[in-house]
């Protein structure tokens, strides 16, 4: 059963009632101010950081769920009746509903009583502030008598401390509602002239009398009959957001906050006569003063509102709007301009051109921090995840890649080890949700190795990147990755494999804690024994990846940069011997007859063995070991991914483990923690899916791997949105598995690995467009029932106008460059100033 339907030509998924499973969720914002908002208008605001900067509240958790939000109110001044045009948070019958999730915007259209509501949301482009467009519809015989409530709750900044430190919270709280003196309400219309505004604007200040800079404003297009910025009372004694006493009575209270809930709320009266249409803009925003500026006059407590005000005017003017939602669309087609594909397959181009690139872009702002199954205050920016989600981005924006790489990589200790996350308005590394996680360092590696190819800017590895963001101990950006296989191979096994340490990709493995007290974080509990035995083949297969990457990086870096730099490259050969090593030791221990091992325990114990009575087959090492190039040439490979076929498989994805743990095993840690079938235990952990989708690529499968593709692809899965319950248009962590109850139910849609992951295997493997060191590789490994696909894709400034055929059953490649046959499949960079390269590659 579906709730909606892709409106491809738009990029838009419009769903077409509002009670979903679950709250299905967009983003708004593309760099420093974000939002989050459901199709019912629930969600909540914040300027850089979900956790220290938040500006509305949520309450996650709640009943009805999905509760807080932007929202408006429409009252029919001649019967009284009033109602939420997004549905929540009234949930009266609509006549009709809407809501289109597009590209960094939302927009949820409905009528009731005859009144047509429909509105826009987006942030614009370089401002930090929210535009909520209404534009109301008189579809009526007779005129309407209206009055419209716009409503948010502020929240006092730091979200943990909102939400837990009442005695104090309760007391702190100020607005500013201009000009408010005598206690005179500010009902005047806004005037604006000369980029002044006046007027109508519910300013948020709580703490700005003291160490904070920054306020919040909300502002509204129209003239007021009223407003209120304390909760309590717009609300009245014991009513929800469901029944305002201010909307109930057809009037505001011009409540003046202090202490208790801050809340804005605008009254603005409409009439419109049979067919008329009226527009009304809101603006929620952030805006920081200098220090020594924060006043206005100096030595009073009022805020200085000479910077904010021309931003205010600016976008209470609809033209202005209305360019600013143009110029983000634009933005989003040149993003998204990179890469577009035409298979004969629909979930994969609508995935691929729009959806999955989209939710890359988003984990890339957000990493883990902020979703409808992500509180904003539990999460930073993960070392590990940020690594993993630019592989997805890359090629989208190569210049902030870059600075994020030089974040991360400043993060990391001197040991070459790694904060486990930062927060990203200090980006300062921190162990809140633990460390010594062996894997973390690694995937650097590999991060800054897709940068390298996708882009060609050798300089990145001279940057100089101080340890632990200590000024003084900068090294070129080189040497971080120099350590970072240093940290595996200074920290080996009795087997000689890497010691896991807290755990490695899997978060949940925890071999090492034997953690027993209730309710400890086995993230954060002790790590037992000093950890010296027990030990990964998952970070083996992690390591030889990287190694080979840094055998390549180092052999082109010493042709690439200069003098002084090369005398850091080690021999690419060191890192080639060190590759070697690692493989042979894998094969020799970590290899269990029929498939790759996962790890040992910390008793030497074998975990992810047939030995093993639960837990005997991993996902995890089957997809990194073959993507490492284990077992290619030796038949292992093809029999690990039989394995995987035969014991992971189903219908809905691959499942993490098998059989599930069915009960709490202290030496294996968390992963035991889940019932059977969610999470880390066989649930379907989408994430590590692709890995198996790129090996099988590896052993020439196309077939599989697409078929691998389709199981857990959204967009194939809409039809089935009651089993599903998540967003069929993005990826969601996991997908239960076939222990648990519930199999194929999604949950933790959003913030994912999988994204970027299934982009690389769709894009770069299976449909084989694969930046490489010196040109753009094209080995496509396709399902044997296409005919081929075109793609046109932006590399190193060039498009490349990319046609494949298949005149064959194989996956040979022979391809003709401008009309020219070349050797091999890595077409070379044209001569500087050839912006078009047309490629055609025939299969056989
Ligand atoms: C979560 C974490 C990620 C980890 C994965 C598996 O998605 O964000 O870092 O690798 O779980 O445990
Ligand atoms: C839990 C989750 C895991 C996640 C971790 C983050 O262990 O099971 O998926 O990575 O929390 O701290």
């Amino acid at each position: 059963m579906r709730y909606g339907y892709f409106d491809d030509q738009r990029r838009e998924y419009v769903i077409t009632r509002p009670d979903t499973p679950l709250p299905w969720i967009n983003y708004l914002g593309s760099e420093a101010y974000f939002g989050l908002i459901s199709n019912t208008g629930g969600g909540y605001s914040f300027y850089r950081d979900a956790r220290l900067r938040r500006l509305t509240r949520y309450r996650y958790n709640n009943v009805p769920s999905d509760c807080g939000g932007r929202y408006i109110y429409v009252r029919d001044d001649d019967s009284g009746k009033f109602w939420s045009p997004s549905w929540q948070p009234t949930r009266h019958q609509l006549e009709d509903y809407i809501c289109r999730h597009g590209l960094g915007y939302t927009v949820i259209c409905s009528t009731c009583r005859g009144i047509e509501a429909r509105t826009r949301y987006f942030v614009p482009l370089g401002d930090s502030l929210e535009i909520w467009q209404l534009t109301l519809t008189n579809r009526r015989e007779e005129s309407a008598n209206l009055s419209v409530f716009s409503s948010i709750e502020f929240c006092l900044w730091d979200a943990q401390d909102d939400a837990t430190n009442f005695q104090r919270n309760f007391n702190v709280g100020e607005v500013e509602v201009p000009p408010c003196g005598n206690g005179v309400p500010p009902l005047s219309p806004p005037r604006y002239h000369g980029g002044e505004v006046e007027g109508g604007v519910i300013y948020h200040k709580t703490e700005y009398r003291e160490r904070r800079d920054h306020f919040a404003f909300f502002a509204c297009s129209e003239s007021l009959a009223g407003f209120d910025t304390q909760r309590d009372v717009f609300l009245g004694p014991y009513r929800g957001w469901d029944t305002p006493a201010a909307v109930e009575r057809g009037q505001s209270f011009n409540s003046v906050a202090h202490g208790w809930a801050p809340m804005g709320s605008h009254h603005v009266k409409v009439t419109l006569q049979p067919g008329e249409t009226r527009q009304i803009i809101f603006l929620l925003g952030y805006h920081e003063n200098p220090r020594d500026q924060k006043f206005d006059p100096p030595g009073s407590q009022t805020i200085n509102k000479r910077t904010v005000k021309p931003i205010i005017a600016k976008y209470l003017d609809q033209d202005n709007v209305d360019a600013a939602f143009e110029a983000l669309r634009a933005y989003w087609d040149g993003l998204l301009a990179t890469l577009q594909v035409e298979t004969p397959d629909v979930h994969t181009n609508r995935m691929v051109n729009v959806w999955n690139a989209y939710q890359n872009m988003i984990t890339f702002n957000l990493s883990r921090s902020a979703s409808f199954f992500e509180s904003g205050i539990g999460r930073g920016m993960g070392f590990r995840d940020s690594n993993q989600d630019l592989l997805g981005f890359v090629h989208t924006v190569p210049e902030r890649a870059r600075e994020r790489i030089l974040d991360l990589a400043a993060t990391q200790l001197e040991t070459g080890g790694a904060y486990h996350q930062y927060q990203p308005l200090t980006k300062r590394g921190n162990n809140e949700i633990g460390s010594g996680f062996n894997d973390d360092p690694l995937w650097l590696i590999l991060s800054v190795a897709a940068y390298l190819k996708e882009t060609g800017d050798w300089s990145i590895l001279e940057e100089p990147v101080a340890y632990d963001n200590q000024p003084g101990t900068e090294t070129p950006l080189y040497e971080h990755l120099q350590r970072s296989l240093r940290y595996t191979l200074d920290r080996l096994g009795p087997h000689g494999l890497p010691l896991i340490g807290r755990a490695d990709w899997n978060d949940c493995l925890n071999l090492n804690t034997f953690s027993d007290t209730p309710g400890e974080s086995f993230q954060r509990a002790a790590i037992q024994r000093e950890g010296k035995v027990a030990e990964s083949v998952f970070i083996a297969g992690l390591f030889v990846l990287a190694a080979k990457e840094m055998a390549q990086i180092s052999r082109s870096a010493n042709q690439q940069i200069s003098e002084s730099m090369s005398q850091r490259i080690w021999d690419p050969q060191f890192y080639g011997e060190a590759a070697q090593r690692m493989e042979a030791i894998i094969l020799e221990h970590g290899w269990d007859g029929e498939w790759f091992l996962r790890a040992y325990d910390a008793f030497g114990h074998k975990v992810g063995s047939h030995e093993c009575e639960e837990g005997q087959v991993f996902i995890e090492p089957q997809g990194f070991c073959v993507m490492a190039g284990l077992g290619l040439d030796d038949g292992r490979a093809e029999k690990a991914l039989a394995a995987v076929k035969e014991r992971l498989a189903t219908p809905h994805g691959i499942i993490l483990q098998q059989p599930a743990y069915s009960r709490y095993y202290l030496h294996l840690g968390e992963i035991t923690s889940y019932p059977p079938g969610y999470k880390e235990n066989a649930g379907i952990f989408c994430h590590t899916n692709p890995w198996i989708m790129i090996a099988e690529v590896l052993v020439g499968h196309g077939d599989q791997a697409h078929d691998y593709y389709l199981r857990i692809n959204p967009s194939a899965r809409e039809a089935i949105s009651e089993v599903h319950r998540c967003e069929p248009y993005v990826y969601a962590q996991m997908i239960a598995g076939r222990d648990a109850p519930t199999h194929g139910e999604a949950k933790n849609s959003w913030l994912t690995g999988t994204a970027a992951w299934n982009y690389v295997a769709i894009t770069q493997w299976i449909l084989g467009i694969r930046p490489t060191y010196t040109g753009l590789q094209i080995a496509p490994v396709i399902p044997g029932n296409w005919p081929g696909f075109e793609a046109s894709r932006i590399f190193r400034g060039v498009t490349y106008h990319i046609s494949v055929e298949r005149a064959g059953e194989g996956n040979v490649v022979s391809l003709t460059v401008d009309g020219q046959p070349i050797e091999g499949n890595i077409v070379p960079l044209p001569p500087a100033g050839q912006t078009e390269v047309v490629v055609k590659a025939i299969l056989t």
